[in-house]
């Protein structure tokens, strides 16, 4: 990735100060209530407040049967603050036939949802499936009506009670040529500013967004996906956001993903992570676990990069509610809770990646400190390690900044056990760090590796980074050594 430096814009800033004192407080009760709950894994910081604390949120999809399993709600609630019906407010639920509808099944999530403080995001309006079969087969010149009477009545049922709507879900073919659909044949590609029109005017404050998958990284399909939503802003159709489903296979986070996310951010829409997952081939191993939690730091600290990245969704709570075993023979293990719904690294991962601590995740011991393998070496003992690559991003402000550093193994060997150094800028004091331990907060430092992400396979990469003040230099620093090597910068 690219050097950027950016400075975020005033509103997000105090937005997230804001978040920050709110979340002081929310931790603590947090805390309190994992322990009360004498939950296995009892986590320091929840996903939620750490999120929060960086002014974004944490979801997850539910479902109507979701809700009768007591353990899967209390993760769910302590955790979570923005849910996703997975099934109950699609087109084959809420108007099976013609023209009668049932809300039963949402209504159960939203009223889950308020009852445990969660915001919710509505999913979805028009989608080519899990539609019933009337609708495919009505003839072109009444799918325009059918189509804005079921957007009109659900959303108008829903108002005020959701954050967002996706009002089309999936147009793309991933040649990024608009899929052929019944809505498509009917009405042309004009049916999806149709349809967020018929959105805006029954619902005017939810946030209206288009969401796909295989649009996270740079390719046809997001391009197509971009031009789309450059054309309807410039035509002032009501769009607020693009969703990024992010249903991700094991190491294959695109590496474009903040770039291609920020592009979208830039034409004055928000952006959102919303359905993540990443499925392993089972049975996973504890390398593939460490791979893991290494692709899901990358999604959320690809989010935090981005000014309008409003938010990141998992897709079901834990490895038992997941799709993915259903979907894609012979994959599973996709979430960051496992079958008993205790947490993976993943999740560990990400807590630290928003900033937060959980006491699984406590700092690899310094080398000098330690006599395990897996710690990392000394220089002096082990000699270079081998090539590395660094690449770094600024973003600051005022009197403060945040720095990500993508480390690559640029070498033939696997590296078991890292420590980077490099000089901090004179004025940079490092307050927070995630996916690493910095030591000290100034000058000459060392960010050694956590529990899981020691490993570094030939070509492999991680993102670590740090918060820091900063009196007026927010640069980067000038090199990086890996375990006494120096790093390639690009
Ligand atoms: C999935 C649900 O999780 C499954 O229960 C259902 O059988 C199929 O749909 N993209 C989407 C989601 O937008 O609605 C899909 O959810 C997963 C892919």
């Amino acid at each position: 990735m690219s050097v950027r430096t950016r400075r975020l814009p005033q509103p997000r800033r105090a937005q997230r100060a804001l978040f920050a004192t709110a979340a002081a407080t929310a931790s603590a009760v947090t805390l309190a209530t994992l322990l009360l709950a004498g939950q296995a894994g009892a986590a320091n910081t929840s996903l939620k407040s750490a999120a929060e604390a960086k002014g974004v949120y944490f979801g997850t999809a539910l479902t109507q049967s979701n809700l009768s399993n007591s353990t899967l709600t209390s993760v769910a609630s302590s955790q979570f603050d923005m849910v996703t019906p997975g099934n109950e407010m699609k087109w084959d639920t809420t108007e099976p036939s013609n023209g009668s509808y049932n809300f039963a099944p949402g209504d159960q999530i939203v009223t889950y949802a308020q009852s445990s403080g969660m915001r919710v995001r509505g999913h979805n309006l028009v989608w080519h499936s899990q539609l019933p079969s009337w609708v495919s087969s009505l003839p072109a010149n009444q799918v325009q009506a059918a189509m804005e009477s079921h957007i009109t009545t659900e959303a108008t049922h829903y108002k005020g009670k959701v954050y967002s709507w996706d009002v089309v879900n999936e147009p793309f073919n991933d040649d990024g040529t608009l899929r052929q659909d019944v809505f498509y044949t009917a009405m042309g590609s004009g049916y999806i500013a149709d349809a967020l029109r018929t959105a805006h005017a029954a619902d005017p404050n939810a946030k209206l967004y288009l969401n796909d998958y295989n649009i996270e990284g740079e390719n046809a399909k997001s391009n197509a996906m971009y031009s789309l939503v450059q054309s309807l802003k410039s035509q002032g159709v009501p769009i607020d956001g693009v969703g990024f489903e992010s249903h991700f296979i094991l190491g294959q986070v695109p590496t474009t993903m903040a770039a291609n996310m920020q592009r979208f951010a830039a034409l004055g829409v928000n952006v959102a992570v919303t359905e993540l997952d990443d499925r392993i081939q089972l049975p996973a191993s504890s390398a593939n676990l460490a791979q893991q939690a290494s692709d899901f730091a990358t999604v959320v600290n690809d989010c935090l990069t981005v000014s309008g990245c409003v938010g990141v969704s998992q897709w079901g709570v834990g490895d038992a509610d997941s799709w993915i075993p259903g979907a894609f023979s012979g994959y599973g293990a996709a979430t960051m809770y496992d079958g008993n719904y205790q947490p993976k690294p993943a999740y560990n991962a990400v807590v630290a990646a928003l900033g937060g601590s959980t006491s699984t995740s406590s700092p690899t011991p310094t080398p000098s400190a330690s006599a395990s393998p897996s710690a990392s070496p000394s220089p002096s003992a082990t000699g270079a390690a081998g090539p590395c690559k660094v690449a770094d991003s600024v973003s600051a402000w005022n009197t403060g900044m945040t720095e990500n550093i993508t480390i690559t193994n640029t070498g033939s060997s696997t590296i078991n056990g890292w420590s980077l150094r490099f000089t901090l800028p004179t004025g940079q004091t490092v307050t927070s760090a995630w996916n690493t331990t910095i030591t000290p907060a100034t000058g000459p430092v060392t960010s050694t590796n956590l529990s899981y992400n020691g490993t570094l396979a030939p070509g492999a990469a991680i993102t670590i980074g740090f918060q820091a003040n900063q009196t007026g230099n927010a640069s980067a620093p000038g090199s990086f050594t890996l375990n006494g090597s120096t790093c390639s910068r690009g």
